[in-house]
């Protein structure tokens, strides 16, 4: 899968832009400022109907203007299809897929799965444990279709829950809830668990490349004791629960572990490793993902130059071209990615104050 045609209208910086992208290394380039991030950040906002730079999805509207406009065409196993996004400052988002209008918004993540690599990325991982949970929920929504029913179902229920518990409600008022609750909670917990595993099993050859020598081992947490039965552990947790205002323990504590030996990866590993592991878990995610339903993601790589030395800029690219997939990468100085690339890129686009040309 890849994006044939790319329109971008009130994007940030971006007035106005139509890039038609090849399959492989799409390389853009330009100055500081220039808008580089700007269309990375169009394609993916495209995809997930949000920023990864910014919560505030008012802001990449162009200031300007009311409204931003996206618009790609996307090669399919199934032919080809058209999508679009408008954003409205008032805060509405239309979507329409080849000119159907679509309601949710994972029916877009569905249609373009897409990998981030920037420099935020890089140390998001090692923040705290709701982007590692994102990262398994990234892999499990696109794995298995029963997972954004169950995942939606458990947010509702807990919901529900944590709000009894701050009107102080009996226990015998969220047993209720609780059998649904434990229902989807196990439901998301299977499916997550299965994903680490299958993740794991391709990970261990792409870390032995990205870092050889040394041992990372990655685990999942479900976020309760396994050993113990879910039910029972909300009804003994519950005055816990009833102290704290939530729901102490479930699915919505789930975490990714990242070990070294027993030390934690941010403990045992230098900055550099550090984001070489996070390469290793992207290109993994995205591997994975064309093994079990034949799909390629899309890969976003920011500022590649200033945050990998050359012979890891080179490594990555190489496994990046080797999956197959379709990469934006951008970089100041092009020479920077074009020395660290086998064959040359696919196409090349320079960025000027908004404004985007490709390179014949
Ligand atoms: N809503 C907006 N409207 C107009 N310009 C914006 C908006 N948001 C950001 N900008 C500007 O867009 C420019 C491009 O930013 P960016 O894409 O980060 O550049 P690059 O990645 O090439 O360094 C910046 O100068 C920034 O100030
Ligand atoms: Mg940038």
């Amino acid at each position: 899968m890849s994006l044939t045609r790319l329109n971008i209208e009130a994007f940030r910086n971006i007035q106005s832009a139509q890039l038609i992208p090849a399959p492989g290394i799409n390389l853009i380039y330009g100055q500081n400022g220039s808008g580089k991030t700007s269309i990375l950040e169009a394609i993916y906002f495209l995809g997930m109907g949000r920023s990864f730079r910014s919560h505030l999805s008012q802001r990449v509207i162009n200031n300007d203007d009311d409204k931003l406009t996206l618009f790609a065409t996307l090669n399919l196993a199934r032919g080809d299809s058209k999508i679009g996004l408008r954003r409205f400052r008032s805060g509405e988002t239309e979507v329409r897929i080849d000119g159907e209008k679509v309601k949710r918004l994972s029916t877009l993540a569905e249609t373009l799965p897409i990998q981030v690599i920037t420099p935020e990325s890089f140390s998001l991982l090692f923040e705290g444990p709701k982007s590692r949970r994102q990262f398994i929920d990234w892999g499990a929504f696109h794995a298995d279709p029963q997972f954004y029913g169950a995942w939606t179902n458990v947010r509702r229920v807990l919901k529900q829950r944590n709000q009894l518990l701050r009107n102080r409600s009996a226990y015998s008022n969220i047993q209720f809830w609780d059998q649904e609750f434990v229902r989807y909670a196990e439901q998301v917990t299977e499916i997550r668990n299965h994903y680490v595993d299958s993740l794991n099993e391709l990970l261990k050859g792409i870390i032995g490349e990205f870092l050889p020598s040394v041992d990372v081992k990655v685990s999942f947490t479900r976020g309760w004791d396994s050993k113990t039965d879910f039910a029972e552990l909300l009804e003994n947790q519950y005055s816990r629960d009833l102290a704290t205002g939530h729901t102490v323990s479930g699915p919505h504590k789930a975490d990714l572990r990242l070990r070294v030996g027993t030390l934690p990866a941010q403990d045992a590993l230098s900055r550099g490793q550090l984001k070489l592991l996070v390469c290793a878990l992207r290109i993994a995610q995205g591997k994975l993902l064309k093994q079990q339903i034949d799909k390629h993601s899309i890969y976003l790589v920011d500022d590649l130059p200033s945050e990998l030395d050359a012979q890891h800029r080179q490594l990555l690219l190489k496994q990046l071209t080797d999956t197959g997939a379709q990469v934006f990468v951008t970089a100041i100085d092009p020479a920077a990615i074009v020395d660290s690339l086998h064959t040359p890129p696919s196409r090349m686009f320079h960025v000027e104050q908004g404004r985007v040309t490709v390179i014949e």
